[in-house]
């Protein structure tokens, strides 16, 4: 892809699932990837992986719900690579499956508090360097629950948040050479909802059928669409959710 060798790339949540593979993509892309987790275990293992490819990546522990861990994630890829160019602000939390009225107000806290402020927070430190650049390129994980009914509510704010700040974002910074973007998993097939289906079995069973694709998502299928919004190839691509679901929605 066009313009992405030699970058640098920043990936949160990037020890496990989507933002594991948006990362292996990066550097396969011959990218510099900062990797960036709450779990160090999954975060070393992604940059082993990478650095077995013979690619560049380096861990550095964040918890996207301290600014302070944010603004030392952006200020490794500074020290470790000279810059930023790119980032893929995935980290999440799963959705809790429940209704409205059934959860307390600490669970919608801790919700919006990841989901949705998790990326604030690393807009809000990266675009300074980005545009101090002159320019780069965001991608935000959102979810089909940022575009429709489906997840419970709070998930559902949490992931229409995201495309409300990826479209303001975009007009704030069009100027700056920055672009950005979100992107809408359906279902895919990651951690997060393996846990789900080893819960339920049958509640999976039930979801896979109602996918026209007849399968889950591979969490390269959402990586190899990150990677291309970074790129030069989607250089007029501005402020978009592109959904990424095998027709889910598209009934
Ligand atoms: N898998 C799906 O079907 C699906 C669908 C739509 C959207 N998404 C979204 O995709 C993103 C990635 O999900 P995944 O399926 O790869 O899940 P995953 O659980 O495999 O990976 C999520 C990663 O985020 C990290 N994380 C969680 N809280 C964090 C925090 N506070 N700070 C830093 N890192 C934190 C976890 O440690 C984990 O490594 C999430 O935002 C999720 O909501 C997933």
């Amino acid at each position: 892809m066009n313009g992405i060798k030699d970058g640098v790339a920043i990936v949160t949540g990037g020890g496990s699932g989507i933002g594991r593979q948006t990362a292996l993509r990066f550097a396969e892309e011959e990218a510099s990837v900062v990797v960036a987790d709450i779990d160090e275990e999954g975060g070393d293992e992604t940059v082993e992986l990478i650095q077995g490819d013979g690619g560049e990546a380096t861990f550095v522990r964040t918890d996207v719900t301290d600014s302070d861990d944010v603004d030392a994630m952006v200020q490794t890829a500074l020290d470790e690579y000279g810059g930023l160019d790119f980032a893929h602000n995935n980290a999440g939390i799963a959705d809790e499956g429940t209704r409205l009225a059934e959860y307390d107000e600490a669970a919608w806290d801790r919700m919006i508090d990841i989901n949705l402020k998790g990326v604030w927070r690393c807009l809000k430190a990266e675009i300074p360097e980005m545009a101090d650049r002159g320019g780069g390129a965001i991608v935000n994980t959102s979810s089909v629950a940022g575009v429709s009914a489906n997840g419970s509510a709070h998930y559902a704010a949490s992931k229409h948040g995201v495309i409300g700040l990826t479209r303001r974002a975009t007009v704030d910074y069009a100027e700056d050479g920055i672009r950005f973007n979100a992107v809408c998993p359906g279902v895919i097939d990651t951690p997060m909802v393996q846990q789900a289906g080893e819960d339920n079995t049958e509640e999976m069973e039930r979801i896979t059928a109602g996918i026209p694709a007849g399968r889950l998502g591979d969490p390269q299928e959402i990586a190899s669409t990150v990677v291309w919004l970074c790129s030069e190839d989607a250089s007029y691509v501005m402020g978009q959710p592109i959904v990424i679901d095998g027709g889910l929605l598209a009934q």
